[in-house]
C-alpha cells in the first residue's frame, strides 16, 4: 500500500523538478497529484519519464484521505492552503518561507537534523529551509561538530532559478535582447541581470542587510546550532541552475586543512572536488541535476586563529528545494508514518 501525494506549485520550477524526483526516486506513490493556480488547472505536467498529469486549481482541492503534500506556491499561498492541507490529516513540507521559523513548525536538512521532524505533529507542517541556506548547512554540520564554529562570513553567487521560472526567462530574454540591439526589459530583477550581478535579494530590513541574508543567519541557527554567527552576502548572478557560495568558517578549535577535508569526505550528502589545480573545483553549471552538494578550493584561513575558507556549490532546485523536500518525505514515511505492506 503506498501513499497519496500532492505536489502544490507542480508548474513552477520546484514543483517540476519536485514530480522529477518523486518519479527518480520511485517514491511509493499510489496517486500523485498536481496542483497549481486555476490559470494553469487542466494543463498537463510530466511525471517521470512517460506519466502525465492534469493540474489541478489548488484552491477548491480537498486534501482529504491525502498522506503527504510537497508545497511550493510561494508564501502568501502556502499562508492559506498548508495549514487547510494540515487541518484535513495531510503532513505538509512547504519549501516557502512563510513556517520556516515558526517555533511548532521543524526546519530540516535530513543530513543536519533528521531528528526535527518529530516535532512535525504540533502543525502537521514541516519547512524545508531556503535554497543557500540548505547547501550551507550540508558543509558546516561535519565542520562544526570537528571543531565547533563560532562565526561564517558568506558570499552568494545564486542562478536566476532560485528566483523561479519568470526569472529564468528574463535572464534568457535580457540576453537575447542585448545581442539584437533590443530595449532592455526588466520585470522580476531590480537591475539588467544579463552580463551582470546583483548584490540584492528580497526586500531590504532596517540594518542594511536584504532578507535573504537575514534567512540564511536566522535558518542556519535554528537548524545547526544558535550559537552560530553568519554574516552574509547574497548576491544574484547571470546563471540559470546552480548556487555557488564562498564560506569563511571561524572554529572555536584548531582544525588543519587535512581534518577538515577528511570531515567534509565522510559526511553524507557532500562531494569533495578540491584538486588544486585547472579544473579541480565544481562550478553550478557542473551542478545541475545532481544532487550532491560539492566542496571545492578548501584552505586554511591564516588571518585567524583557527579558520578554513571554502567553496560551496549546489543544484538549487534539487538540494537547494526539491531532492531536500522529497529526502524529509522519505525520512517521515520510514520513521514517522509508515503503512502496512
Ligand atoms: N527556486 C528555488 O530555488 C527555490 C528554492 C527554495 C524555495 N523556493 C520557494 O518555492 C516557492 C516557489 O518557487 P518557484 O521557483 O517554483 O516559483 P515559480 O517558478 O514562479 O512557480 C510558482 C508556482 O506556484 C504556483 N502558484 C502561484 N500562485 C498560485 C496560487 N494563487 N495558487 C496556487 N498556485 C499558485 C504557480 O502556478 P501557476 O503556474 O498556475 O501560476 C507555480 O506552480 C517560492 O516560495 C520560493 O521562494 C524556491
Amino acid at each position: 500500500m503506498g501513499y497519496r501525494v500532492a505536489v502544490a506549485g507542480a508548474t513552477g520550477a520546484v514543483g517540476r523538478e519536485m514530480l522529477t524526483t518523486l518519479a527518480e526516486r520511485d517514491f511509493p506513490a499510489d496517486e500523485v497529484v498536481a496542483l497549481a493556480s486555476e490559470r494553469s488547472a487542466g494543463n498537463e505536467v510530466s511525471y517521470g519519464e512517460d506519466k502525465v498529469l492534469k493540474v489541478r486549481d489548488l484552491a477548491s482541492f480537498d486534501f482529504k484521505g491525502l498522506d503527504i503534500a510537497l508545497f511550493s506556491p510561494g508564501s502568501s499561498v502556502s499562508a492559506v492552503h498548508a495549514p487547510r492541507a494540515a487541518k484535513a490529516g495531510c503532513v505538509v513540507i512547504d519549501n516557502t518561507s512563510q513556517f520556516r521559523m515558526d517555533p511548532d513548525v521543524p526546519l530540516v536538512v535530513p543530513e543536519v537534523n533528521a531528528q526535527a521532524i518529530a516535532g512535525y505533529t504540533k502543525r502537521n507542517i514541516i519547512a524545508n529551509p531556503n535554497c543557500s541556506t540548505i547547501q550551507m548547512v550540508v558543509a558546516l554540520k561535519p565542520l562544526h561538530d570537528a571543531a565547533t564554529i563560532k562565526r561564517v562570513v558568506v558570499a552568494t553567487y545564486q542562478s536566476v532559478s532560485g528566483a523561479g521560472k519568470e526569472a529564468m526567462d528574463e535572464l534568457f530574454e535580457q540576453t537575447r535582447g542585448i545581442y539584437m540591439n533590443q530595449p532592455m526589459k526588466r520585470h522580476r530583477f531590480t537591475k539588467q541581470i544579463a552580463f551582470n550581478v546583483i548584490p540584492h535579494i528580497d526586500a531590504f530590513m532596517e540594518d542594511g542587510a536584504t532578507k535573504e541574508e537575514w534567512k540564511m543567519a536566522a535558518e542556519t541557527r535554528k537548524i545547526l546550532d544558535s550559537g552560530i554567527k553568519v554574516h552574509a552576502t547574497c548576491v544574484r548572478v547571470p546563471v540559470f541552475i546552480g548556487h555557488a557560495e564562498a564560506v569563511n568558517v571561524e572554529f572555536e578549535n584548531p582544525l588543519s586543512y587535512e581534518e577538515a577535508t577528511a570531515a567534509l569526505k565522510n559526511a553524507p550528502g557532500i562531494s569533495v572536488i578540491d584538486h588544486r589545480a585547472d579544473e579541480g573545483y565544481v562550478t553550478p553549471a557542473e551542478s545541475a541535476g545532481e544532487d550532491f552538494v560539492y566542496v571545492s578550493r578548501i584552505r586554511k584561513d591564516p588571518t585567524v586563529e583557527n579558520g578554513i575558507s571554502m567553496w560551496v556549490v549546489a543544484d538549487n532546485l534539487r538540494k537547494g528545494a526539491a531532492l531536500n523536500a522529497v529526502q524529509i518525505a522519505e525520512e517521515l514515511i520510514r520513521t514517522y508514518m509508515r503503512k502496512a505492506a
